[in-house]
């Protein structure tokens, strides 16, 4: 089969790695794709979001499966266009509709959809631009921390946690009335704090069926101990040891379920990956926030532990066939960690060069994020520029696989977090004390 991949993260990396292990992958197109991806198959120059320029790729190159990794061109519309071409309707898409990437397009529609279907989260009320007034006065009776987020999609960028009143009015005023995040800021859902330890976990879904893949915890912050800024993500490890066995019975019961059948209630088709942001408040879980795609850096380490054909997932998924497939998980421990540019999650500079890059690619992968080819070499073009991937029987033993390989990478102003996976480590260590 012919494959079409769209996005060019690490995300997109591991996807087309594994794609490429799949017998059934005949050509593998990746669009735009980095200079990882370069190596797995053909980086095509689309504007992803030009949606017919896309169907017309589809038509001239005999593609049979398109497989959406970011979640703008799905929150835009690419499944339904795509699927609305009359002469396409063989085509495989994976990556919801419209109305199913509003779980992530739109806070406000995610809250409304677990509030009607009583999935925990957060408690919660959106105001829109003319209710300033009211939300002001509503923010500054709330408790501290108070949580507010931006509606619409912002990069990653539109959850703002406030430890004071202060704080909160004046974030506030900042996206409803001078339009911080522009549109996406036209409502706010202002939220409480959940204080707890974070986890993603992820389902591939038919609509109707679904398969859990390994779950993973990423690491947000910049710098070591969590502290400074967020990023997309420095690091992620998996498996995470405080998703045991009855959280995650909790968690297929009280959210993934009435995820998916929520959707089905409400006429939602929706076919692709569910992304659950989840906190574990006194062994409960809580939704966080829902992604209508794999999660980046993530995907660096809950595919590598996949052991199943991808294409095979991937067609049992939109053909609504995965009650027939079982997830085949690799034991061991896969960790990555994310080597950044000098200055991110701030301003940086692109077009290093990068050198050293050297992984067995059977315990450790170099998945390439922002990278690109200039005149035949490999130069930074992101703020994210590798995740470094390593597998392993114990955690510990894979962290040091990823930070030898990080040890020979060597590119201007290169920076990584040494601590991934250390909280997770010292965790199992009071656990089996
Ligand atoms: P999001 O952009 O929705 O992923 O949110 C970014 C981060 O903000 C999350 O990963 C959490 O760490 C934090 N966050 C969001 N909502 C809450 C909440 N209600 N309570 C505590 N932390 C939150
Ligand atoms: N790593 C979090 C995300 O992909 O949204």
């Amino acid at each position: 089969m012919n494959i079409l991949l769209i996005g060019s993260g690490g995300r997109e990396h591991a996807l087309a790695w594994k794609l490429i292990r799949s017998p059934r992958c005949n050509k593998l197109y990746i669009a735009p794709g980095n200079a990882g991806t370069d190596m797995c198959g053909e980086n095509i120059a689309l504007d992803v979001l030009n949606f017919s320029a896309v169907a017309e790729f589809v038509r001239a190159h005999g593609v049979g499966m398109v497989v959406v990794g970011p979640e703008e061109p799905l929150v835009k519309g690419i499944s339904d266009y795509l699927l609305s071409q009359n002469d396409l309707n063989n085509l495989l898409v994976i990556g919801p509709g419209m109305a199913g990437a509003q779980l992530e397009g739109s806070k406000d529609f995610s809250k409304e959809f677990m509030q009607r279907h009583k999935i925990p989260t957060a408690r919660y009320r959106t105001f829109q631009k003319p209710q300033l007034a009211e939300a002001i006065d509503y923010v500054q009776a709330h408790k501290l921390p108070v949580v507010l987020k931006a509606d619409g999609l912002a990069a990653g960028k539109g959850v703002v946690i406030c430890f004071s009143h202060q704080d909160a009015v004046h974030e506030l005023k900042s996206m409803l009335r001078d339009e911080k995040f522009g549109a996406a800021g036209e409502k706010v859902v202002i939220e409480e704090f959940l204080s707890g330890i974070e986890v993603s976990v992820f389902a591939l879904t038919d609509g109707r069926n679904y398969v859990l893949l390994p779950e993973a915890k990423d690491y947000k912050r910049i710098g070591e101990g969590d502290t400074g800024l967020n990023t997309g993500g420095m690091g992620a490890v998996s498996p995470v040891i405080f998703a045991d066995n009855i959280f995650m019975e909790k968690v297929r019961t009280r959210i993934i379920e009435p995820t998916v059948q929520g959707l089905i209630n409400e006429n939602i088709h929706y076919c692709g990956f569910l992304f659950f942001g989840l906190i574990k408040v006194n062994g409960e879980p809580y939704v966080i926030e829902y992604n209508c795609r794999m999660g980046d850096p993530e995907t660096e380490v809950v595919i590598p532990r996949i052991n199943n054909d991808l294409i095979d997932l991937f067609e049992h998924a939109a053909r609504g066939t995965l009650n027939n497939m079982t997830i085949d998980t690799d034991p061991r421990h896969a960790v990555t960690v994310v080597a950044v540019s000098g200055g991110y999650p701030g301003k940086y500079e692109k077009g290093k060069e990068i050198s050293g890059i050297n992984a067995d690619d059977k315990h450790t992968v170099v998945f390439h994020a922002g990278t690109t080819l200039k005149e035949g070499n490999i130069v930074t073009s992101g703020g994210r520029v590798l995740a470094v991937t390593s597998r392993a029987d114990k955690m510990e033993d894979a962290l040091l696989l990823s930070y030898a390989a990080l040890k020979s990478v060597n590119y201007e102003g290169i920076n990584y977090r040494k601590d991934i996976g250390l909280d997770v480590i010292k965790l199992a260590e009071s656990l089996s004390a």
